[in-house]
């Protein structure tokens, strides 16, 4: 009698605590290098929120934001990826170099005219098909996320590409911005995100490149005296996914996930431009920095200097990719 009583309760113990396993959410760390306060940043945490808040997704979900390269930086991000250590990432296109070449020609100085330009290439059937480019590698793009059009920065002012020889100029993961900073016989340094200020600060590098929120969001102006509004190349992100992760989701919480997605990326696109003007206007307000504007003339200057890069990697990206991002600069 007793042993069947303890059969019963451990019987009993075991469907309990497989119920309960079941009911474990599914959780999706979402890990990012940036602040709280940037366009990827605000992205991540609107998608975190409406997760929490959609009554089909309602315990089944879980959505795990870490900002700030707090629990991956770049340089391992994507490799945890890989291993199923964190589910979603949002890296800049520049740092995927190593799983595809053709995501390079975001990457190539003074390509689109503007962000409405860079919306008609990347919804448009290249850009969306640059989402799967990597699947086989077992990464799959989800969205982009726009951040905005790249700013110069020095210790001193950058008026004409000569300003800038000689220098020492930290860049993202990427070939094409090494190339683009020798196209102006200045030495790049490959640096993560994460060592950005603190090379500034140290001198082991005198400039860089990136948009407004970031320099303002990472305290860039404390330590640039300078910053040139150049908008000579795009800072934007893949949203993506471990394939395998993604791909064996129950196919509703799938489609309810890509549904919010859909939603967060719409966001994150017209809120992007407002808060690289915001993070501008901070950084003006702070007094720690000159901003130099360039006449039409200037800005030639820089791009004649630059353009050369085109050449170096159109072999690999795909002269017809490049063809179809420069005809988005059209407007229909
Ligand atoms: C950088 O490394 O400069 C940026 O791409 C960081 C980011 O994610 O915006």
């Amino acid at each position: 009698m007793l042993t069947l009583t303890r059969a019963l309760f451990c019987a009993a113990a075991l469907t309990m605590a497989s119920l309960a396993q079941a009911a474990d959410p599914i959780v999706i760390k979402f890990s990012h290098v940036v602040a709280d306060n940037t366009p990827k940043g605000q992205g991540a945490l609107l998608f975190k929120k409406l997760v929490e808040e959609d009554q089909n997704l309602k315990d089944k979900v879980k959505v795990e934001v870490y900002a700030n390269s707090s629990l991956f930086g770049d340089g391992k991000e994507m490799e945890a990826l890989l291993l199923g250590d964190v589910q979603m990432l949002a890296p800049s296109l520049a740092k995927f170099e190593q799983y595809t070449k053709q995501v390079q020609i975001f990457d190539l100085p003074f390509l689109f005219n503007d962000l409405a330009a860079v919306n008609r290439f990347q919804q448009g059937p290249e850009g969306i098909k640059l989402l799967s480019s990597m699947d086989e590698k077992g990464i799959h793009g989800l969205a982009y996320w726009h951040n905005g059009l790249k700013q110069l920065s020095a210790n001193q002012p950058l008026r004409e590409p000569k300003d800038a020889r000689g220098l020492k100029f930290r860049v993202q993961a990427s070939s094409v911005l090494e190339e683009q900073f020798k196209a102006l016989h200045a030495n790049p340094r490959k640096l993560s995100f994460a060592e950005v200020y603190q090379a500034l600060q140290t001198g082991t590098v005198n400039g860089t490149e990136n948009t407004w929120s970031n320099y303002q969001s990472q305290k860039v102006n404390e330590v640039q005296k300078y910053f040139t509004e150049s908008n000579h190349g795009l800072i934007d992100y893949m949203v993506i996914t471990n394939a395998k992760f993604w791909n064996g989701l129950p196919a509703d919480i799938r489609t309810e996930l890509e549904k919010i997605m859909a939603k967060v990326t719409v966001e994150v696109n017209k809120q992007a431009e407002a808060l690289n003007q915001d993070a501008k206007q901070k950084i003006i307000d702070a007094k720690t920095s000159e901003i130099i504007e360039l006449t039409p003339e200037q800005r030639a200057e820089w791009r004649k200097a630059m353009r050369p890069v085109w050449d170096k990697f159109s072999g690999e990206i795909g002269a017809d990719l490049i063809k179809a991002a420069e005809d988005s600069n059209k407007s229909q």
